[in-house]
Parts: structure tokens; sequence; C-alpha cells
């Protein structure tokens, strides 16, 4: 079957994080917000089909996972990832970012410290910071258009406090895939330090080729007894409101350990909607989402395309995976903090400002082109606009 990503879908006045509260987070509805990671395109029919089915029965009482959604995860993760989970090891949570919360309540106590690798998804810093942990920061090194994890940095900064990492894997938002060798060096320190690796790996699924997803877990024995795995079919199926994800962690006092917040915390029961939408993506749309990722490549080709030849000096870190671009504006030499507002101003865009995911995004941006090429290419051409008619 082909599926089309091109259609235009207005989603304003559907409670939308992104579309409705322009206003809030932009102080103007004058923009086209590109700025959350969610996509603007319809799900696959497998997933309102098994939506609308339960739909009609129209009973939706305390609910639970039943087998059959742990048989659709263990059967996807080892077609996408060959990775052999079982059911014992995978929890149920309302979200990665409640997930990674979670694993700091359950595995760490005040004062310990908690390693990050910047720039990265925001919420991570919270998740440690919220809970009176202490925030750890080892940026991540720029070399020759591509990010990479400065190892030895990050083992001077380890002592007897060090308690857990969070990676990001594939990385929000410099689109990293880590690659084996740089995993299993991560882990070795690690493993070495008893540091526990919280893996967020809920971008897994858009990865592109040649790259290929590695779960940490992966990498030895060592590090399947280390990791706790965060996933969910949120990104891959545009299905983030419906709050449901998963954790793995094969080292039964970990998992022990998490699932009784989980527990403390009356999230078992999760969301009725949201598992049968994660059942029905897992076991019907691998298509979909072989086509999906084509489109994400077209527009990414689209992109470096234009930006190269129309926006030279503007940079892009070419993505490995996600449908998050991120963008190098420093040539540009626009002060970092005033970067986000010039382009709201003047290119009529909401962008996620690259300040956010910590101070070493200072001077770039992150333009989500999880949309239909069309709206991509405006957009890009209101970049050229904003800083040819200015600068
Ligand atoms: C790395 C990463 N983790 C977690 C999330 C959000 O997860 P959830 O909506 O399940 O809390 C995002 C969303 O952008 C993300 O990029």
């Amino acid at each position: 079957m082909n599926y089309t990503f091109d259609e235009i879908t207005n989603r304003v006045n559907t409670a939308c994080y992104k579309y409705d509260l322009k206003n809030k987070y932009f102080n103007t509805d004058d923009i086209t917000p590109m700025w959350v990671a969610d996509m603007d395109f319809k799900v696959p029919g497998c997933i309102t089909d098994a939506i609308n089915k339960r739909l009609s029965h129209a009973i939706f009482g305390y609910s639970y996972q039943p087998d059959s959604a742990y048989e659709a995860i263990i059967n996807w993760i080892l077609r996408q990832h060959n990775w052999k989970i079982k059911k014992e090891w995978i929890g149920f949570t309302p979200g990665v970012v409640p997930a990674l919360n979670l694993a700091v309540l359950a595995l760490t106590k005040p004062g310990d410290k908690i390693i990050v690798q910047t720039p990265v998804y925001f919420p991570f810093f919270t998740a440690v910071k919220d809970h009176h942990r202490h925030l750890t920061v080892n940026p991540l090194k720029l070399k020759g258009g591509r990010y990479c994890m400065d190892l030895k940095n990050l083992q001077s900064q380890i002592d007897s406090k060090t308690k857990m990492i969070f990676l990001c894997s594939p990385h929000n938002p410099t689109g990293n895939v880590w690659k084996k060798n740089e995993l299993q060096e991560l882990v070795e320190i690690c493993v070495k330090n008893e540091i526990v690796i919280v893996s967020d790996e809920i971008h897994a699924d858009i990865v592109f080729k040649p790259h290929k997803h590695i779960p940490t877990a992966m990498i030895s024995d060592d590090a399947s007894e280390n990791v706790i795995t965060l996933m969910a079919a949120s990104k891959t199926f545009n299905i983030a409101g419906l709050s449901t994800s998963y954790f793995i962690a094969s080292n039964k006092i970990l998992y022990n350990r998490v699932n009784r917040w989980v527990e403390k915390l009356h999230l078992t029961m999760g969301n009725i909607f949201g598992t049968i939408a994660l059942e029905a993506a897992y076991r019907h749309g691998k298509e979909w989402l072989e086509q999906l990722i084509d489109y994400l490549t077209g527009n990414i080709a689209f992109a470096e395309d234009f930006i190269n030849n129309e926006l030279s000096d503007i940079d892009l870190i070419r993505p490995e995976a996600t449908f998050l671009l991120w963008l190098d504006f420093r040539r540009k030499n626009i002060p970092g903090k005033q970067l986000n507002k010039y382009i709201e101003e003047n290119a009529r865009l909401g962008l996620s400002d690259g300040l956010l995911f910590g101070i070493d995004g200072e001077g770039f941006q992150r333009i989500n082109i999880g949309c239909p090429k069309p709206v991509l290419e405006k957009a890009l051409l209101q970049i050229k606009h904003a800083f040819n008619s200015v600068r």
C-alpha cells in the first residue's frame, strides 16, 4: 500500500501543543510551528482501525496491558533491532520522560550525581534537578560535522557520588546514531564505575540508511545488567498524545526498583487507547514506517541541498536519525540569546532554541521536519528571506 505524507492537515483547535499553544510559547499566532517533536502526519489506518474498534465498545473502565501487547513489543524489538527480550523485562510507563524521572527516584538518592551529555533533550536536566540530584554535564564535541562523546572528560568527572548517566540514543537534538565502538567504550566506563545507564531509545525506529541503531543493552552481558532502556511507539508512529511507553531491564533488581515506583504512583493501568495503538502499530505499521523514513529522507535531502545552495553560512548537522534537524547559525553572528526571537520575528517560524538544550546549544536551532515537504520548502525560504532582507 502507498501512504501519502504530502497532505496538509489543519491541527488548530485540537488541543494541540504545537499549534494551539503558539501564543503561549512564542507570543504570537503568526508563525509556522516547527518546534515540539511530533509530526504533522496522520497515523496509519491500522492504528485508527484498532482504536475505532475499541471505541465502539463504549465502555472505558480500568484497564491493564494484555499479553498481546507484550508479545507485540517483543516481536517488534526482535524484528527492528535483533534484540531478544522477555516479557518479564518489560514494564509500562505513561511516557519516556516520566520513566526518566521514575528511574532517578528508584535508583539514586538526593545528592547523587547524574551525567548528561549536552546539547541534549532538556527534560534530562529537570529529571535530575527536580529530585535534588546533582547534574554533571559532559558536553559532546563537534568534530568534522558530527558530534562525538568526550569519554576522557566523562571519566575525569566521575567520583563516588556518580550513580547514573542518561544516554540519548539516537541523540536528540544532534541526530547521532551511536556507533558500536562508542557504546562499547561508554558501557565499559559505566560498568567499571557502577553507573547505571538509562538509555532513552525513543528515537530508535526512525534511523536513516546506512545507520543502524544498536540498543545499548545489547553491547555486552555487562551492559544488559547495567542498562534500563526506555522506548515507545510514540515518536515512530506519531501517537505521543496517547501517553504510553515502556522500559526494558533484564536485571531483576533494577527492574523491580523502577517498577515499584510505577506501582507506588499507581501508574500501572495505562491508557486503553495508548496500549491498543502501540500494539496495532507494532503488529501492522512496518510498511507505513518504511515509507515515512523514505519521506523524511527526502525532506532531509531537500533541506541539505537548500541550505548548501541558498543558506551557505548556516550549517546543517546531518541527522543519522529523527525528524529533527540541528542547525548551526553561529556564522550569522547573531547573539545566541536573540537568535530564536530573530527567526520568529523575521522568518515567522517557531523553532526550538538551541540554548534550551544546554549552553553548548548557543547559536543553534532545532527545526522539526516531520511535515509535508511544501511546508518545509516554505519554511526554508522564509529563513532565507529573513536573513537576506536584514543582514
Ligand atoms: C529523547 C526524547 N525522550 C523522550 C521524549 C518524550 O517522551 P514522552 O513524550 O514519552 O515523555 C522525547 C520527545 O521529544 C525525546 O526526544
